[in-house]
């Protein structure tokens, strides 16, 4: 049975970057408070024009080309955002109508911030048993235009950013590298810890305008049983990576972590018995991208020497749900 391996990884984000100063001019909150809090120091947000879609379609390109593949090598999409550009159908279709692509499968999946390792266990089943032989995964977000960018939304406004990360995953003969293992959880009791209640066919009617009025249009958080809970459950799941491996902090070359929070970060770098120098960081420069996240960090990680063949790369996220998981690699 083959392995499955990262063929290439690619990603864009939009030109428009947004400081901690420039947040400062739209509610009351300050560079100071966002960078002791969170670590983020810029994030990028789309214009008018600019769609999730438009974002996912440049990292793939970017990753196909690095791939050395075309578009109609790929026989699977699996795209991951909590950020569609409509509510049906799924931004996969989307995808595939710009990628010039007809009748292979597209897939969208639903996992927030753990998005991409949930996109990837299920392509890695794919692969392993031949169903498909390269697919296309993509974890893309549009935040900006949801936050609300006022003092009562300062508290996730601050947080978030726009942008997209690809990955072209296929098949290798099992000479041990690859990916060893995923494992993904949920706890569906904390739901509404982070979430945006409406519009949805939960509500009858299922918009209008007081819901607007109310802001429920928004995501909300408990933020911090949100920082508990992700501080707990990452390095849970990256210590289950681990041990489903026979492997030892110690072989971790780099973990490549959902970049939530710098603080979250760190305390999953402790909990997890790892060096600075194991762990990757860019939340500074992007924010919390959400589905997009791990792609982007792994593919700034790989521009910048950080994986080598053989090494072990571990990958960890949390999210909304609530729901969090890793993966183990060699790659
Ligand atoms: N600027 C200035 N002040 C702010 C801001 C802001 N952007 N946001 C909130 N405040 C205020 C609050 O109103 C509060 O004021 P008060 O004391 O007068 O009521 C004060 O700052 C402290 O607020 P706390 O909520 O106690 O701040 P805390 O130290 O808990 O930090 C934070 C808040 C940063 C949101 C933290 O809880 C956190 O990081 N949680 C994790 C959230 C996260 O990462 N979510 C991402 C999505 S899920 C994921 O990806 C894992």
């Amino acid at each position: 049975m083959s392995r499955t391996a990262f063929l290439s990884t690619g990603f864009h984000v939009p030109a428009r970057l947004v400081t901690n100063d420039d947040l400062a001019q739209l509610m009351d909150t300050s560079d100071e408070w966002i960078v002791q809090r969170s670590g983020i120091k810029t994030r990028y947000w789309v214009d008018t024009g600019e769609t999730g879609v438009g974002l996912a379609r440049e990292a793939s390109q970017k990753a196909l080309a690095k791939a050395g593949l075309s578009a109609s090598d790929i026989d699977c999409i699996i795209y991951c955002t909590c950020t569609p550009d409509h509510f049906e159908p799924g931004n996969g279709v989307f995808l595939q109508r710009e990628l010039g692509l007809t009748d292979i499968p597209a897939v969208d999946v639903r996992n927030q911030c753990s998005g991409f390792i949930y996109g990837l266990s299920i392509a890695d089943a794919w692969i392993r048993t031949g169903q498909y032989q390269n697919i296309l995964l993509v974890g893309a977000e549009v935040h900006s235009r949801g936050l609300d960018k006022t003092t009562r939304g300062r508290d996730t406004a601050v947080l978030f950013g726009d942008g997209a990360g690809a990955a072209v995953l296929g098949p290798i003969d099992d000479d041990g590298r690859g990916v060893l293992s995923t494992h993904i959880f949920a706890d569906g009791r904390h739901a509404e810890k982070l979430w945006v209640d409406g519009p949805g066919l939960a509500h009858d009617p299922y918009v209008s305008v007081e819901m607007l009025e109310q802001g429920l249009h928004r995501a909300v958080m408990d933020g911090r049983d949100v920082f508990k809970f992700a501080s707990l459950k990452m390095p849970e799941s990256v210590a289950i990576a681990l041990a489903a491996n026979r492997l030892t902090p110690a072989d971790v070359k780099l973990l490549v972590p959902h970049q939530a929070n710098l603080r979250i970060i760190e305390m999953v770098q402790k909990a997890a018995g790892l060096r600075d120098d194991q762990v990757y960081n860019n939340i500074q420069k992007y924010g919390n991208t959400t589905a997009a996240s791990i792609p982007i960090a792994l593919d700034e990680a790989l521009a910048a020497g950080r994986l080598k063949q053989g090494d072990i790369l571990v990958l960890t996220a949390f999210g909304s749900g609530f729901t969090w998981g890793s993966a183990a690699i060699r790659w």
